[in-house]
């Protein structure tokens, strides 16, 4: 199954840049700026990563992105996570940035999309994968800096495919960003958001009745509300699922009790993806092998959620049939 699994081709839908930063290259960046760090080596670093729930993560998470500084470091960084997947058969990504998690520390908002677009720019040149950029509004802001940083991206609309949400969910439901989302809609943004995570199907709802999503980042806690999942399954909203995520947040207690197999058995399209793949424990293809083996998914399954993924992608019509008949191909040859 492992070996089905790293040569299937696929796609990532929801990974956060700044949450790909492996504490190697978070040490070499800190030494490169001469940022001073709380922890003394790489090791008891990655022994700080135990968490017990979203905020645990998202506080070392921010402390970790302050040593990006230049461009050259957003660009080593996204780098780094394309050489990663590439080498895992992905073949198509979709990638979230947090600006205002460094607009606040001094950067320009140019300094953090220059970095980033110039390392998927040359992956794609160099390889053929390909990708899209979806900055993230902070939920724990409030919905004016949101509006202030949708503004600073307007000029760049051609690099930036889409909007989501994301941090803190308790307490910041989708609501309190109905305006900013629907001037976002009018610029011609694809718009996702991060619900049910930790907040509950209400946010789900509000996230596809006030902000209008295509995609919901995560979706789990929907389950809890019958005529949300029917509603989920009717209308194939694709659901970014984050398996070794879920695990590492305590979204589930353990992998084997992860419900996938309900959302599919229930008809959600849901995708397989990373989310943070240096803090959780793995990329992509750690994460389909940990839950395969948790939940016991077969081969079909593993397509159906990769596919799912290539529907759910926000790519030309002749960029998803390419992506199917990458799929077709390998299984044609098994
Ligand atoms: N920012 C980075 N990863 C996140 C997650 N899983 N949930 C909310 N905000 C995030
Ligand atoms: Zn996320």
């Amino acid at each position: 199954m492992q070996a089905f699994i790293n040569a299937m081709p696929k796609a990532e839908l929801h990974l956060h840049i700044e949450g790909s930063l492996e504490p190697e290259l978070l040490f070499a960046l800190a030494q490169r700026n001469k940022i001073a760090l709380p922890y003394p080596d790489v090791a008891s670093l990655r022994k700080a990563y135990q968490f017990s729930r979203l905020q645990d993560f998202l506080d070392l998470y921010y402390q970790g992105m302050s040593v990006l500084q230049t461009e050259q470091d957003f660009y080593d960084l996204t780098r780094a996570y394309l050489q990663k997947i590439r080498a895992q058969n992905v073949l198509h990504t979709e990638i979230f940035f947090d600006p205002q998690g460094h607009t606040s520390r001094g950067l320009a908002f140019e300094t953090v999309l220059n970095g980033i677009s110039r390392a998927l720019d040359e992956a794609q040149a160099q390889s053929g994968l390909t990708s899209g950029l979806i900055l993230c509004f902070l939920r724990h802001l409030d919905a004016d800096d949101a509006m202030r940083t949708l503004e600073q991206a307007l000029p760049y609309k051609d690099r930036i495919i889409g909007v989501g949400l994301d941090s803190s969910e308790l307490g910041h439901p989708p609501s309190k960003f109905s305006a900013v989302f629907a001037r976002a809609r009018e610029e011609g943004f694809h718009i996702v958001a991060h619900a049910g995570e930790e907040g509950p199907p209400e946010y789900v709802r509000e996230a596809l009745d006030d902000l209008q999503v295509e995609r919901i980042d995560h979706g789990n806690r929907a389950l809890e509300d019958a005529a949300l999942t029917r509603r989920l399954a009717d209308s194939a909203m694709p659901l970014t699922i984050c398996p070794l995520s879920n695990l590492r947040l305590c979204v589930v207690g353990d992998l084997a009790s992860h419900p996938i197999r309900q959302m599919l058995q229930q008809g959600l399209k849901a995708t397989i993806n990373s989310d943070d793949p240096a803090y959780f424990g793995g990329y992509m293809n750690e994460n389909f092998s940990a839950l395969a083996d948790a939940v016991g998914l077969s081969r079909e399954d593993l397509v159906l959620l990769s596919r799912n993924a290539f529907d759910a992608a926000f790519i030309s019509g002749t960029r998803r049939a390419e992506l199917h008949r990458a799929m077709d191909a390998f299984l044609a040859g098994m």
